[in-house]
């Protein structure tokens, strides 16, 4: 099955990563969202990040231009995938949300159109269960941010076939990825790992082990990680760690997955990483100021 054209809906941190490296690969995009602000707002941060590379000396103004080009922000939902061959969803991680826009996109999207969801941790058999096309329906986990980062972890559904996981694969190397294939269990590979090890670093500065830099520190020399848990805890977003860790205690049933009562806190505070200007860092001023706790 030959794509061409692909619908990714939302412009938020993810969609429009992913809508970018998209159109650099050449295909026809159509990014969705909710309303004419996010959509403004993704296409802006779209030409930031391609004129970080002409700057480089990586890209061209005509490259440049081209992919600003193969890009189309869309509104109505219908319109963004009824002639899509790949729908790639990026919207909030709301269970509720996220079924009700995929049995939207079903009924709207052409029949060999397949659906992929860039959820960090919700159930693909779940979302592909209220489509008519489960085998269709499958997982395409990206990493922020996008343009750099080098993965897609492809998680296969209950259902989800050889062939869509194939045609998953391609897409993923046209867009520069490398691609692991993950069968369903909650936080898929990386996430299994991430949160419990960013948890396990707020449990320690809960308990007065180390100051917020020097834990940054700690990790970001000690076992070379580019940005320490801390820092990628505000990057990745507290109001996402929480979600995740307490999706896990639900599925997993296991209390080692809970969530550390700062992150709770911090979350309910609305400190929620450098999105508001605050979490384990200070974002007001030029340079992050860590925060004590
Ligand atoms: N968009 C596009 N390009 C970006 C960027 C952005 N937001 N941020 C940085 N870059 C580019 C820079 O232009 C630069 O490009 P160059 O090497 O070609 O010159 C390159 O990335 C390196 O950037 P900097 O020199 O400014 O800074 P760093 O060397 O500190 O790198 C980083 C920044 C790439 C973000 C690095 O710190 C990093 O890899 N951090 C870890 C990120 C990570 O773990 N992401 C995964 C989060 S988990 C997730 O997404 C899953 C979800 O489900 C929770």
């Amino acid at each position: 099955m030959d794509i061409r054209k692909i619908a990714v809906l939302g412009a938020g941190q993810m969609g429009n990563g992913i809508a970018q490296v998209c159109a650099q690969a050449g295909y026809e995009v159509k990014m969705r969202d909710i309303d004419q602000k996010f959509i403004d707002k993704g296409l802006a941060t779209i030409k930031k990040n391609l004129e970080r590379g002409l700057k480089k000396g990586r890209i061209t103004q005509e490259e440049i231009d081209a992919s600003l080009g193969r890009i189309k922000g869309v509104l109505d939902l219908k319109e963004a995938v009824e002639d899509a061959d790949l729908v790639i969803e990026a919207i909030p991680e709301i269970v509720k949300l996220k079924l009700d826009t995929w049995k939207a996109v079903d009924e709207a999207a052409p029949e060999h159109a397949i659906l992929a969801s860039n959820t960090s941790s919700i159930s693909i058999t779940q979302m592909a269960a209220v489509t008519k096309r489960p085998e269709k329906f499958i997982g395409m986990h990206f990493f922020n941010p996008v343009p750099v980062m080098g993965l897609v972890e492809i998680i296969k559904g209950q259902a989800t076939t050889d062939e869509t996981v194939k045609v998953i694969e391609r897409v993923s190397h046209k867009v520069g990825k490398k691609t692991v294939l993950v069968n369903e269990a909650p936080g898929f590979a990386v996430n299994r790992l991430l949160v419990p090890a960013i948890n396990e670093a707020i449990f320690a500065i809960q308990e007065g082990v180390a100051t917020v830099e020097d834990m940054d520190t700690a990790i970001h020399l000690g076992l070379n990680w580019p940005m320490g848990p801390l820092t990628l805890a505000d990057f990745v977003g507290l109001d996402t760690l929480l979600y995740i860790s307490d999706y896990f205690v639900e599925e997993f049933k296991d209390s080692k997955y809970r969530a550390p009562a700062l992150l709770r806190k911090m979350v309910r505070a609305g400190w929620v990483g450098r999105k508001s200007g605050m979490g384990f860092y200070d974002y007001s001023g030029e340079k992050p100021v860590p925060n004590r706790f």
